[in-house]
C-alpha cells in the first residue's frame, strides 16, 4: 500500500507531480485558466472589497501566501486567519467580504465553525477542499477540489501543494477577469502551469542532496526558518513540518524580524533555514544570511538557479529549485523543506507517519 516507500509520507511527497498535474489539468483550456465550478457565479468578485482566507495548520500557510499573491493580484485587502481565532475576533463580514476556507479533510472542527459563522453573517463562502462530500465541502456556496488524491500521513504534503497552486491559480484567473493582469504575465502563468509538474520532479530528482544534509543537521536541537514575503510563509510551512515528524524545536521569522528580539538566539553552531528565492527580496535575505553567520549560524539555503551563487556562496548548503514564475515559486520551493523534515525524522529514528500526539484530522476544538 505504500508502493515500495519506507513511508506515507516519502510516497506522498513523491506523488506531488502527479496530484499537482491533476489539479491545474482540468482548469487549463485553450490557454486559459476556466473553473467550471463557479461557471454559475461569473461575477464572483461582484461587490466584494476584501478576502478572508481561513484555515488550520498547514492549510494556513497556504492562506499566508495566498494573502501576498491575491493582494498584489487583485488590489484588495486579504487577510490570512487561523480559523481557531477567526470566530473570536471581529472579522469584517457580511456581503462585501468573500471567505475562503482551505481544508485537506474538510472536517476540521474550527475551519468549519469559522465557515458557518461567515454565512451566518451574511459572507459568501467558497472552499477549497481535497475531500470529496466532506462537511466543509456541502456547506460551502462553492469548493474548488484539489485532486490530491487520499493523503494518509499525518504531515501534510501533496495536499499542501496542490491546495497552493489551486488559491494562486484563482488569484489569477480573477485578476484576468477583473483586468488586472496584463495578457503577456497571464500567459506566462498559463504556460508555466502547464509544465509545473515536470518542475517539481526536477526538485524531487536531489533526494541525495537532502539526505546528505539531513544526515549532517539531525542531531541539532534548535532549528529557525527565516524568509520575506512568501518565503516567510514558506518558511513557517517547513518549521511546522520539521517540528510535527522530528520533535526537533523550530521557529519560523520574518527575516526582517530577527533583529527585533530572536537574534539573541543566535550563536555558534545554531542552525537556520534561509529561504530566499523570492526575487524582489533576495538581496536583502542574502544581507539575513550575512548576519546570522556573523553570529556563527549554520546556514542551510533555499533559492533559485539564477541566485545560486549569490545565495550559494554564503551558506553551508544550499537546495536550488528551477526558475519559473515568482507567483509560482512556492509550490518547488516547498519541496525542499518537506524532504529535509522527513530525512531528518527519519535519522531520528521517529513515527513519522503517526508522530505522537496528532491525528489526521482535527475534528475537536
Ligand atoms: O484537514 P485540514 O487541512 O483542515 O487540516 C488542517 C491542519 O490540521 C493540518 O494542516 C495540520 O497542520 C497538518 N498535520 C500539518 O502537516
Amino acid at each position: 500500500e505504500k508502493g515500495g516507500y519506507a513511508h506515507f509520507m516519502l510516497k506522498e511527497i513523491m506523488e506531488q507531480p502527479e496530484a499537482v498535474r491533476r489539479t491545474i489539468q482540468p482548469r487549463l483550456a485553450d490557454g486559459e485558466i476556466v473553473f467550471e465550478e463557479l461557471e454559475d457565479e461569473r461575477d464572483l468578485m461582484k461587490g466584494i472589497s476584501r478576502i478572508y482566507l481561513v484555515a488550520c495548520g498547514s492549510a494556513y500557510h497556504v492562506g499566508m501566501i495566498g494573502k501576498y499573491a491575491l493582494e498584489r493580484l487583485l488590489g484588495i485587502p486579504v487577510e490570512a486567519c487561523l480559523a481557531s481565532e477567526f470566530r473570536y475576533s471581529a472579522p469584517l463580514l457580511g456581503e462585501s467580504a468573500l471567505v475562503i476556507v482551505i481544508s485537506q479533510s474538510g472536517e476540521t472542527l474550527d475551519s468549519m465553525a469559522a465557515l458557518r459563522e461567515a454565512k451566518r453573517r451574511g459572507s459568501k463562502v467558497l472552499s477549497i477542499v481535497n475531500v470529496m462530500g466532506s462537511s466543509i465541502a456541502r456547506e460551502s456556496d462553492h469548493v474548488l477540489y484539489t485532486w490530491a488524491g487520499p493523503e494518509i500521513a499525518v504531515a501534510t504534503t501533496k495536499a499542501y501543494t496542490t491546495q497552493t497552486v489551486l488559491l494562486l491559480m484563482l488569484g489569477v484567473y480573477l485578476a484576468r477577469r477583473l483586468d488586472r493582469i496584463g495578457n503577456g504575465e497571464y500567459q506566462e502563468i498559463v504556460r508555466e502551469l502547464h509544465g509545473l509538474h515536470e518542475r517539481i520532479g526536477m526538485v524531487l530528482k536531489n533526494l541525495e542532496l537532502y539526505q546528505k544534509t539531513a544526515a549532517r543537521y539531525f542531531n541539532h536541537d534548535s532549528v529557525f526558518y527565516i524568509g520575506r514575503n512568501q518565503d516567510y510563509a514558506l518558511g513557517m510551512e517547513g518549521s511546522l513540518k520539521l517540528k510535527e515528524i522530528s520533535y526537533i524545536h523550530s521557529e519560523s521569522y520574518a527575516a526582517g524580524e530577527l533583529k527585533h528580539g530572536t537574534i539573541s538566539l543566535i550563536e555558534p553552531g545554531t542552525l537556520v533555514v534561509a529561504l530566499a528565492a523570492y526575487e524582489p527580496l533576495v538581496e536583502k535575505m542574502r544581507s539575513n544570511i550575512v548576519e546570522v553567520r556573523s553570529r556563527g549560524a549554520e546556514v542551510v539555503a533555499m533559492t533559485t538557479e539564477e541566485t545560486r551563487d549569490m545565495i550559494g556562496s554564503q551558506a553551508s548548503e544550499v537546495f536550488v529549485i528551477p526558475k519559473i514564475h515568482t507567483l509560482l515559486q512556492p509550490v518547488l520551493g516547498v519541496v525542499p523543506l518537506q524532504l529535509f523534515a522527513y530525512y531528518i525524522a527519519l535519522n531520528r529514528g521517529c513515527d513519522i507517519d503517526k508522530p505522537r500526539n496528532l491525528a489526521k484530522s482535527v475534528t475537536v476544538e
